[in-house]
């Protein structure tokens, strides 16, 4: 049984419980982030803490701890649910604007509701990985605020679902034209040597793995753009990547029923991954404390 974090208190998660009225579970008015612990050391917190605090800055909800208090109680959840194989961990944590009577307006003196989580994650399979997953495009149907990271995730949830009846694992969103990211992701191509993701906008999630993917192309030299992307220059990608905390750096290699490059992980994506899988045992080792 997994310790999870309530309002102050850590306990079973199968005894916490909140409020049928609270306005996460009415309204999905709140915001959340995932956060990877790889050996225990959470995998760029401050950059996490930098995001959640622009979410919750965006929904005008006052932040509820400081970040050294996040800090503590995020530590304090892994260290209860490192298991005896020492596998990584996933941390969920939630903020809401608490619990009110039904009615739209923001409550008045309502503290909010603050939970969080341990889940495991387990380490991919390279010779899976490799393979390369396949993806559909969609019609990017949801908000303009993509760039909160709201629980309110109706839309991806309805995106995500029509790439999972279509037997793919992800849908890559196109609006008027122009790529944005994946249901539950961010989007990279590389095209005649060059790395290339959508520039952020309040279009797309600013994903702290795409962020780093930007540093270490640089830091390594490798060609990288922070660029538009038409549909028709995903179309014509020689390698596609989606990139998340749980899912990493994943290779793209059918899509909307056509095979990408040569149908395989392409040599980009090669480096990259290397390069990441060095980044991460490094942070494994406590090495890494927040920049590349
Ligand atoms: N989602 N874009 C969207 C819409 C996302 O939901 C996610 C991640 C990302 C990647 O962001 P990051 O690199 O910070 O994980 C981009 C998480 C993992 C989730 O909802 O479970």
């Amino acid at each position: 049984m997994s310790t999870c974090y309530l309002n102050g208190d850590y306990l079973p998660i199968e005894q916490a419980k909140i409020s049928v009225l609270d306005r996460g579970f009415i309204f999905g008015d709140g915001v959340y982030e995932v956060i990877p612990a790889y050996g225990g050391n959470l995998f760029r917190l401050q950059q996490h803490l930098q995001r959640l605090h622009n979410s919750l800055e965006a929904i005008r909800l006052t932040n509820p701890l400081s970040d050294p208090q996040w800090q503590e109680m995020l530590q304090t959840l892994v260290a209860e649910n490192q298991d005896h194989n020492n596998t990584d961990q996933s941390l969920y944590l939630q903020v809401t604007r608490g619990v009110a009577k039904r009615d739209h307006p923001f409550p008045e003196n309502t503290p909010a509701t603050v939970f969080a989580m341990s889940n495991p994650l387990p380490a991919a399979d390279m010779n899976k990985t490799q393979a390369g997953v396949a993806a559909i495009t969609l019609d990017d149907i949801r908000w303009r605020y993509c760039y909160i990271k709201t629980t309110a995730l109706l839309p991806n949830i309805l995106l995500k679902q029509q790439a999972i009846e279509k037997h793919v694992t992800e849908a890559i969103l196109v609006r008027e034209g122009q790529v944005t990211e994946g249901s539950s992701s961010n989007l990279f191509i590389v095209k005649d040597g060059v790395i290339r993701t959508p520039a952020k906008s309040e279009q797309l999630l600013p994903g702290i793995t795409r962020d780093l993917i930007v540093e270490l192309a640089q830091k390594n030299a490798l060609p990288c753009e922070e660029t538009s992307i038409s549909e028709a220059e995903l179309h014509a990608a020689d390698e596609i990547w989606l990139s998340s905390s749980t899912r990493e750096i994943l290779p793209v290699t059918r899509l909307d029923e056509k095979t990408v490059g040569n149908g395989t992980a392409g040599p980009l994506w090669r480096k990259m991954i290397s390069i990441y899988q060095t980044y991460k045992q490094a942070l494994r080792a406590g090495v890494e404390t927040g920049s590349a």
